[in-house]
């Protein structure tokens, strides 16, 4: 059926039809919220790049966890800013590391938010990669050890769940073991399985003073160009026990996350990271966009892309908006 008989407007024509053919739903629901934590009392710290981010200490972020678990956002995801960096990364899995501080707190006050944490090296390195240097390159073998002991620690901690971000190979199944032989088999692995080398984590790296001093990460995170091998990534994290998958970053990736959604049945996770975030800001704050719109038609092209959920800073802003 041609035009004139044929008129896609007829179905536009009000914001109630709009309502009712909508395809795709964003909710408060969808969100994962990160947060940085840092040692001190009354520290709230705000992030240059990312505007509303801040690194805070414990007090701080219990209320942050309050408020955003009262706005309808199931789940955090914790970052770690140790006292003292060192070779090792030997604070990410001290039981008395900021992380594992930090989420014994929240679930104090917060018992039903979940709390997932990053786990990875890099935060907590004297050189900033995700892993034990060995002749001047990561070690994957060698950083599996670390990171199992990181995983474990968090969830002896109270961690509802982990996310190794780190991209050595073999990660999620040296995780899972470990949990299993700590007694932790139910808590689940959201693996970050398609992680980019990417530009657009460059305002995290000031969040969470991650950059790494030499080199950069091209050896362990994926090449921008492929998507055949984010599938086999993917499948080889599933292989290995994870429960989640992620797409990171999301905005440049959205092919990415719907090839995932459409080859495999886990549920997707996209990271809407922080240089996606940040752009928005700076343009918003030049008055080029309205910020609250274009973040609103990101994050739903995110969840039309595929994502069953989505990590973001933008997450507490748009959950106030959704709930109006
Ligand atoms: C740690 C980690 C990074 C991000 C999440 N976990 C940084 C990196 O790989 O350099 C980036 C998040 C963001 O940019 O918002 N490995």
């Amino acid at each position: 059926m041609y035009f004139p008989y044929a008129r896609p407007r007829r179905l536009r024509s009000s914001e109630t039809i709009r309502r009712m053919v909508r395809e795709t739903t964003l909710s408060p629901d969808n969100f994962i919220y990160p947060l940085f934590v840092t040692h001190g009392k009354g520290v709230k710290k705000e992030i240059g790049s990312m505007p509303g981010n801040y690194q805070q200490s414990i007090d701080n972020l219990v209320k942050d966890c309050e408020e955003t678990y009262s706005l309808g956002i199931p789940a955090v995801i914790l970052f770690g800013i140790p006292e003292h960096k060192d070779e090792l990364g030997s604070e990410a899995y001290s039981d008395r590391g900021i992380v594992q501080n930090a989420i014994k707190a929240i679930k104090d006050k917060t018992p039903d938010l979940v709390v997932i944490t990053d786990v990875c090296l890099c935060e907590y390195t004297s050189h900033g990669h995700c892993g034990v240097i060995r002749n001047g390159e990561v070690h994957n073998d060698e950083t599996l050890a670390l990171l199992a002991k990181e995983a474990l620690s968090h969830a002896m901690a109270g961690a509802d769940m982990v996310a190794p971000s780190d991209m050595m190979d073999g990660r999620v199944g040296a995780i899972r073991e470990a949990l299993d032989e700590g007694g932790y088999e139910n808590i689940p692995i959201m693996a970050y399985s398609a992680k980019y080398a990417s530009g657009f984590y460059g305002p995290f790296r000031e969040a969470a003073e991650s950059t790494p001093q030499f080199g950069d990460r091209r050896s362990y995170q994926m090449d921008p160009p492929n998507s055949r091998e984010a599938l086999r990534e993917v499948a080889l994290d599933i292989e290995e026990g994870a429960d989640i998958v992620m797409v990171k970053p999301a905005l440049s990736y959205l092919d990415i996350i719907t090839q995932v959604k459409q080859e495999f049945d886990l549920p997707v996770a996209a990271y809407n990271v922080s240089g996606e975030f940040s752009m928005v800001k700076a343009a918003a704050k030049l008055g080029w966009i309205d910020g609250d719109r274009v973040m609103m038609e990101i994050l739903m092209s995110m969840r039309r892309a595929g994502a069953d959920m989505i990590l973001t800073y933008h997450a507490k802003e748009a959950a106030m908006l959704l709930n109006k």
